[in-house]
């Protein structure tokens, strides 16, 4: 497997997260959120919002590189509306021939250190109810600590809150975990 490499994003990564971004909800979403919705995204337009999200906090957007390409990606930042939760991840995102291969783990540790740099040490992450991926934050210690109903085109899509309470504990008994592994 190619090495992959983390790093926080550039103004020029804009328009490869957006193609990165238009796959992976295509290929996530589908049989969830309709099929006209989803054929109709645009990297195009995505890559504007992206290059917004990127001028205006850089640090909050990570990647996952295997050489120049894209292989995912996530951002952080200060949650909506959450004040148990004053850490948020936004989005996760592995490209579907890249998954299973520890990327998306890598990313949230990563996004987990970033939000602790900033002084949140509880985070919330938001996943459809029918999406599987939400499993992943199981696995990886989220506890489901809210439900809602998110509006999206029109309708409403049931969605559960995967919650860390502790981030700074939770890193630090990971980096016990692999001092003694190694
Ligand atoms: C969810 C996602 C980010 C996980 O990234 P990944 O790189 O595939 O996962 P990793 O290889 O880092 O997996 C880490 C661990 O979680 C487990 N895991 C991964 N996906 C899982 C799933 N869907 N259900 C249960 N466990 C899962 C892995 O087996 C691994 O277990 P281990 O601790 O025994 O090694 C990725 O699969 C993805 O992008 N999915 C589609 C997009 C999506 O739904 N994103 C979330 C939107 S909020």
């Amino acid at each position: 497997m190619d090495e992959i490499c983390l790093r926080t994003a550039y103004p020029a990564d804009a328009a490869g997260i957006a193609r990165l971004d238009v796959e992976t909800w295509q290929a996530t979403y589908a049989g969830i959120l309709g099929t006209p919705y989803l054929a109709g995204l645009s990297p195009a337009r995505r890559e504007a919002g992206w290059s917004s999200v990127i001028a205006r906090a850089p640090r909050d957007v990570h990647l996952a590189l295997a050489g120049e390409t894209i292989v995912g990606f996530g951002t952080c930042g200060a949650s909506r509306s959450d004040p148990d939760f004053p850490g948020e991840i936004f989005t996760l995102y592995v490209a579907p021939d890249w998954q299973n291969q520890g990327i998306g783990r890598r990313l949230l540790l990563a996004m987990f250190a970033q939000l602790v740099d900033r002084g949140y040490n509880a985070a919330v992450i938001w996943v459809l109810r029918e999406n599987a991926s939400r499993f992943f934050y199981q696995r990886l210690g989220g506890r489901e600590v809210r439900r809602k109903l998110l509006p999206f085109n029109g309708t409403q899509v049931p969605a559960c809150g995967y919650g860390w309470a502790d981030l700074r504990g939770y890193l630090s008994a990971r980096t016990g975990a692999a001092e003694s592994e190694g």
